[in-house]
């Protein structure tokens, strides 16, 4: 277990959270804090409770006990503000190959929440498109419609809307699931600027080949419970993440 943090910008105290009608609870009784600009990786086995996290975090799900802030707001009641200063690229994405909407359409739809009903992207917003398009190296394929592009690209395309939005906190479920080890090797360089420029990145992720460089926060979850919550060097997550997800 690790120091706590004086003033976490995710603070998860003895929470439950439930799917609508499910009988009982995924998460139970889970307590995390997250730094800002922290790098967290979340680990775990299929079926533990990851993806949940994520989206409790997000505001996306109904925590029935516990308390849970995120960037200073009620989780429980300002979801939609908790989402306006989140990225949340999901783990499971088809676009239908005739989906009308080309790349850049895509990434500005990152901008949306922050735009608000019936006002057209301004000067900022494109700003924040192409700066993100740039990052994720998309330029060329700004004019394609979405639905044309392999699984990688759409992957990337979607990392892009997120950081259209300059999220504070960047949540990420697997985004390394459809990329080669080379741009596996770019996103995470590219996750790891924002990370050093103030912006908490917590990403689940069973591909460790291709992490930065540094001391990461690692999370291991299992049953909806946090299992192991450290800090180590990149190079000994792999390692780290396998001695807990051991089948006994
Ligand atoms: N929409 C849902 N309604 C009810 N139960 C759900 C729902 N989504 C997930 N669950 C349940 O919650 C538990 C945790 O699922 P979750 O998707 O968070 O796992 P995960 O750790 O992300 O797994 P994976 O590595 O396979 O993505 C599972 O038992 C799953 O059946
Ligand atoms: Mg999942």
């Amino acid at each position: 277990m690790v120091a706590d943090i004086p003033h976490p910008q995710i603070e998860l105290s003895g929470i439950y959270t439930a799917y609508m009608g499910a009988e009982l609870p995924v998460i139970r009784d889970l307590s995390l804090n997250i730094g800002k600009g922290e790098f967290v990786m979340v680990g775990g086995p299929n079926g533990a409770g990851k993806t949940t996290l994520l989206e409790t975090i997000n505001g996306m799900l109904y925590i029935t006990h516990g308390s849970a802030r995120v960037c200073g707001l009620d989780v429980t009641k300002q979801g939609v503000e908790v989402r306006k200063r989140t990225g949340y690229v999901i783990q499971s994405f088809a676009f239908d190959p005739l989906t009308p909407f080309t790349v850049e359409h895509v990434v500005m739809m990152g901008r949306y929440g922050i735009l608000g009903c019936f006002r057209n992207p301004s000067e900022p917003d494109y700003r924040a498109a192409e700066e993100a398009m740039r990052m994720l190296d998309l330029e060329d394929l700004a004019e394609k419609p979405i639905g044309t592009l392999s699984g990688g690209q759409q992957q990337k395309v979607l990392i892009a809307q997120n950081l259209a939005k300059k999220p504070d906190i960047m949540l990420l479920d697997e985004p390394f699931s459809n990329l080669d080890l080379c741009t596996r090797e770019f996103v995470s360089g590219v996750l790891e600027d924002i990370s050093s420029q103030g912006c908490t990145v917590c990403m689940v992720s069973h591909a460790f080949d291709a992490l930065p460089d540094k001391d990461l926060r690692i999370v291991v979850m299992d049953e909806g419970c946090i299992r192991l919550n450290t800090i180590c060097h990149s190079s000994e997550v792999e390692d780290t993440i396998r001695r807990m997800t051991v089948v006994s």
